[in-house]
């Protein structure tokens, strides 16, 4: 039978770990040629392994903060792959804390990968996606952004992660209204609590308010947000899933 992504290329960033690991892998099992995007190069070679016997993985190393390195993944991808028809735009890092006092750097960081590091991506692979959405095989092309439910609710001692993920909500509906009639369709994923390496990155005493914070919840896993990122992108030419906020059965906020 036909894979469903045969004959197309995706883009994932930050498919070195978590939600981008699995989506690359969710993708190349359904027949999607893949590049995977990051900066730790021996993970991104391990899971150009993994899938190598199923289908096709590019390695591209790149911090998509700079915007020549974002602009060099995307033109690689497809000087390398030929074509790009899907962007998973999911890199992304999550410091929280209170605002009063927090260290400025932790703020620089997630704008310059939440939200500019996206933009520069975006901004790279629209002209290769607008090409795709009229080719063959499928006449359509995909962006789709990983936001948060952060990105809809804002809360205490998340204000620059929810600055940066409602940013992203934004920006992605003014962009579907501007390409959707050329059949690129935008996505928004908005995840619940999911067992990756985000929180990780976090402050000593920020981990220990977050551990309170989940405490007996059952997360979900990385593959359940790549099974919704598939379904997106499976969707016969004319269905665009526009947003899917997507929370552990047991999480209640
Ligand atoms: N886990 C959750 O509970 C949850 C909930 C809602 C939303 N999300 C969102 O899901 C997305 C993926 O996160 P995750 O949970 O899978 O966390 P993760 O395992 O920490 O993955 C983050 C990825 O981003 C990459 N990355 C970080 N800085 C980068 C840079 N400058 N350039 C390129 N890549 C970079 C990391 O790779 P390198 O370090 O190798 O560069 C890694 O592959 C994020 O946007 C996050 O906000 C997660």
């Amino acid at each position: 039978m036909t894979k469903r992504l045969e004959g197309t290329v995706a883009l994932v960033t930050g498919a070195s770990s978590g939600i981008g690991e699995a989506t690359a892998v969710a993708l190349a099992e359904e027949g999607a040629m893949v590049a995977l995007v990051a900066r730790r190069r021996d993970r991104l070679e391990a899971l150009a392994e993994r899938i190598g016997g199923a289908g096709t993985a590019l390695v591209i190393e790149a911090d998509i903060t700079d915007q020549a390195q974002a602009e060099r993944a995307v033109a690689t991808t497809v000087s390398e792959l030929g074509r790009l028809d899907t962007l998973v735009n999911n890199a992304g890092v999550m410091l929280l804390g209170p605002i009063v006092g927090a260290p400025i750097e932790e703020w620089q960081r997630m704008v310059n990968l939440n939200v500019l590091g996206l933009l520069y991506c975006t901004h790279a692979a629209l002209p290769h996606l607008l090409t795709a959405a009229e080719a063959e095989p499928r006449s359509v092309a995909d962006i789709v952004n990983v936001s948060s439910t952060a990105g809809r609710v804002a809360r205490l001692n998340s204000g620059v992660y929810n600055a940066t993920k409602h940013g992203v909500g934004a920006f992605s509906e003014s962009l579907r209204q501007e390409v959707t009639a050329r059949h690129v369709r935008v996505s928004l994923v908005e995840p619940g609590a999911t067992a990756t390496e985000l929180a990780s990155h976090n402050r000593p005493e920020v981990l220990e308010t977050m551990r309170t914070r989940f405490a007996g919840i059952e997360r979900m896993q990385a593959e359940d947000i790549a099974d919704a990122i598939l379904y997106i992108v499976t969707r016969p030419r004319h269905v665009a899933v526009n947003e899917m906020l997507i929370r552990p059965t047991e999480q209640e906020g």
